[in-house]
């Protein structure tokens, strides 16, 4: 009898635990793909720094954040067969390269809050297409093609 109790209370706890994780995956690709989404926006307003440059410089601090936690919101698992997502296996089999092409985010925007700091119009500009210079490099590699 006390054993069934046991063993009962153990398939519970697994479950609860098996939930979280899953819980913690769909989390994960949430807010990946809504960093994602609002990169372009964000970017737009950087562009806007000649009428509106604290926007502009908080919309870098934002971008420059948002990649500093995108490299952790692939917990493992939160591949295809946790949700719909463009992860690549490759995120995983090659983790050091992704987190590489994560890093040349992270710096490209740490100097894009770099040149919104300085004022100077042309340093935003071209750090701006440093940070565009990103998006193609990893996507190659590490995004699949739109899931239906
Ligand atoms: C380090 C890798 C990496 C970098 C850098 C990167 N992306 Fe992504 N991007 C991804 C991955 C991986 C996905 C798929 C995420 C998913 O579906 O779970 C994605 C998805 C997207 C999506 C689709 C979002 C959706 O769910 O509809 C857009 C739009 C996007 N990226 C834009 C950009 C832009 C613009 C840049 C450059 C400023 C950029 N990305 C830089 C890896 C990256």
């Amino acid at each position: 009898m006390a054993k069934r109790v046991i063993e009962i209370a153990a398939a519970a706890v697994l479950l609860a635990v098996l939930g979280g994780a899953a819980f913690a995956q769909a989390d994960a690709i949430a807010a990946r793909q809504a960093f994602m989404k609002s990169l372009n926006g964000k970017m737009g307003a950087v562009r806007n720094f000649a009428t509106d440059a604290e926007g502009a410089k908080a919309a870098a601090a934002s971008l420059n954040n948002g990649f500093k936690a995108f490299g952790g919101q692939f917990p493992a698992g939160s591949d295809a067969a946790a949700g719909k997502t463009r992860a690549k296996a490759e995120i995983w089999s090659d983790a050091a390269g992704f987190k590489a092409a994560n890093e040349k985010a992270v710096a490209a925007t740490a100097a894009l809050v770099a040149a919104t700091n300085s004022g100077d119009a042309a340093a935003v500009t071209a750090a701006l297409g440093g940070v565009t210079g990103t998006c193609a490099g990893c996507h190659g590699a590490y995004r699949g093609p739109p899931v239906p």
